[in-house]
């Protein structure tokens, strides 16, 4: 069984994170996100559950055709495996392996569930049923792909001598990685170790090129904990999410285990290949495209991680650093620095920064990032680097307009019925203006662009923060809609089609005009899947994106 010092880092952002409620990303988010993963040095992305529907199934090619495949002069070591996930059927292997064939290094990943509930109310088959197919579809997708790796889903709650046989039958048939995990959130690190343990030693022919992987689910909020626990056990591939986003309370958060391994390193005495410093980059990108917020004290990426001189603390942080921090910010890519550019700097200044930052821009680019920070320069004394990169997810990160933002004015406060007058650009190139009333501005607001645009959807939810402190900071909105109609798709798992839900970002120094920008964003792409599916051609993104 694998058994060295790193551990390999299989990101299901785009699979078992998309499963969660209203994570609904378009193909060319989820390719940002993939490219962003591989950059910040994620050993395996998987990239979908091809078979939940032919969108998803393209999506996943997508990827594996242009982040699973080294660009001409890199080498193949830096290009990540492409893992498709299939039910454990010829039909779903198939579709996985139609998806990933065209990486490098792809995977399919194939999964039974092997508890006596599963198996009972789920599966309907006995124990010898669940052996003698996975048996059968292990060598199946063997068949297909050198790199196969199996889940017994619902292991946390598996008979551990039941899994001992099942995981045996999975080498046999030439699975390479065995993945454990805790579906449903239930067990504790003690029980988790003891899990893991119990399988390297008792598992009939482990050998050397086995990769014990951990799987954890954060219903009880052990998720990390439990994951460490599975790692000091012997496990060498952690499988995670970007911000823990998943399924109920969420899966094992990327940056939690990476840094827990980096933070107490004489205790693990472990590494990973992440690139810590583009840690809070990637969870930025994940929460817009996502429209999901980042709880203000989640470990590591909460707004509040660093903030240490608030409060009591403040005194200790004066007076040392390291009395109250144990990880500086800058290691995880939160910038400190506050003063960046004002309204002189110019375009060679802004290239730079941005570079610096990570973004490369061409000519046409530039001219658009800098017309929009000339127009925040205005209005802001002191630009940020936070403010940048809002600028830039408002500017680049969005789906191919259908409707754009053209002008707005809002009446509202105690004198009268608060009222918005929307100007969108339409489609057709020509201006549509609607005035309407609401509850309150942004109610307005949504009113007069739901008039225009006519797409009925229902507002899940509705998010807005400052992104950075003072009065004159950016506002940042974000919200989840949900269509009427259509664009069903169906989790590995749950096997129910459930409708997609959309989110959108959108920033400004002005809230309301954020909040039109974010309905915008979500409704667009809204409308461009229900015209054209998941996969339309990608336009408002970055030609590429470079990292330091
Ligand atoms: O939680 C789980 O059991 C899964 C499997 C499909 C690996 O996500
Ligand atoms: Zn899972």
């Amino acid at each position: 069984m694998t058994k060295n010092n790193y551990v390999k880092i299989f990101d299901t952002t785009l699979r078992d994170g998309e499963q969660s409620p209203g994570a609904t990303m378009t193909s060319a988010e989820k390719l940002e996100v993939a490219r962003s993963l591989a950059r910040m040095g994620v050993d395996i992305i998987e990239a979908g559950f091809p078979a939940a529907s032919p969108d998803d199934l393209e999506a996943v090619r997508r990827i594996a055709l242009e982040v699973g495949r080294p660009a001409p002069g890199e080498s193949e070591a830096k290009v990540p495996v492409i893992a498709g996930l299939a039910r454990a059927n010829k039909s779903d292997i198939d579709k996985a392996w139609e998806a990933i064939q065209g990486a490098a290094k792809p995977r399919i990943h194939t999964f039974l569930a092997t508890s006596a509930i599963h198996m009972k109310h789920k599966l309907k088959m006995d124990p010898e049923e669940v052996v003698q197919r996975v048996s059968e579809m292990v060598a199946y997708a063997k068949s297909k792909c050198e790199d196969v790796e199996f889940s017994p889903e619902d292991a946390g709650r598996s008979d551990p001598e039941f899994l001992y046989v099942v995981l045996g039958e999975a080498i046999k048939s030439g699975a390479t990685t065995l993945n454990i995990p805790d579906t449903v959130g239930y067990t504790t690190p003690d029980e988790y170790f003891a899990l893991i343990d119990g399988i390297i030693k008792n598992t009939p022919g482990m050998h050397d090129g086995i990769t014990i992987s951990v799987h954890c689910h954060d219903d009880l909020g052990m998720a990390t904990a439990n994951t460490l626990a599975g790692i000091r056990a012997g496990a060498r591939q952690a499988e995670v999410t970007v911000n823990g986003i998943g399924e109920r309370a969420g899966n094992t958060s990327m940056e939690e285990v990476v840094m827990a391994l980096r933070t107490r390193k004489p205790i693990f005495n472990l590494e990973t290949g992440i690139d810590t410093r583009q840690i809070a980059r990637v969870s930025k990108l994940v929460s817009n495209y996502t429209g999901i917020v980042v709880q203000p004290n989640k470990a590591i990426v909460g707004a509040n991680a660093f903030a240490h001189e608030a409060g009591i603390h403040q005194d200790g942080m004066l007076k040392h650093q390291t009395t109250y921090e144990i990880m500086r910010p800058e290691d995880v890519g939160v910038n400190q620095t506050k003063l960046v550019l004002g309204k002189h700097s110019g375009r060679h200044a802004l290239r730079n920064r941005l570079a610096e930052m990570g973004h490369s821009l061409d000519d046409v680019e530039l001219d658009k990032a800098f017309a929009r920070f000339k127009e925040l320069a205005d209005r802001k004394k002191v630009i940020t680097d936070v403010d940048l990169e809002a600028l830039i997810a408002d500017e680049f990160y969005r789906p191919r307009d259908v409707y754009i933002l053209d002008g707005m004015q809002v009446t509202c406060g105690t004198m009268g019925m608060p009222t918005a007058t929307v100007r969108l650009k339409g489609p057709d190139g020509k201006l549509h203006v609607f005035a309407a009333m609401g509850s309150g501005p942004v109610d307005a607001a949504y009113k007069a662009i739901d008039h225009i645009v006519k797409m009925p959807n229902t507002l899940l939810e509705f998010n807005v923060h400052a992104i950075t402190e003072g009065i004159d900071a950016l506002g940042e909105v974000t919200v989840r809609i949900q269509g009427q109609d259509g664009l069903h798709t169906m989790d590995a798992q749950s096997e129910i089609p459930y409708q997609r839900v959309f989110g959108g970002h959108g920033a400004d120094t002005d809230i309301i005009v954020a909040s039109a920008k974010a309905y915008l964003n979500a409704l667009n792409k809204l409308i461009i899947a229900q015209t054209e599916g998941l996969n339309p051609t990608p336009a408002n993104h970055l030609h590429g994106v470079m990292l330091g």
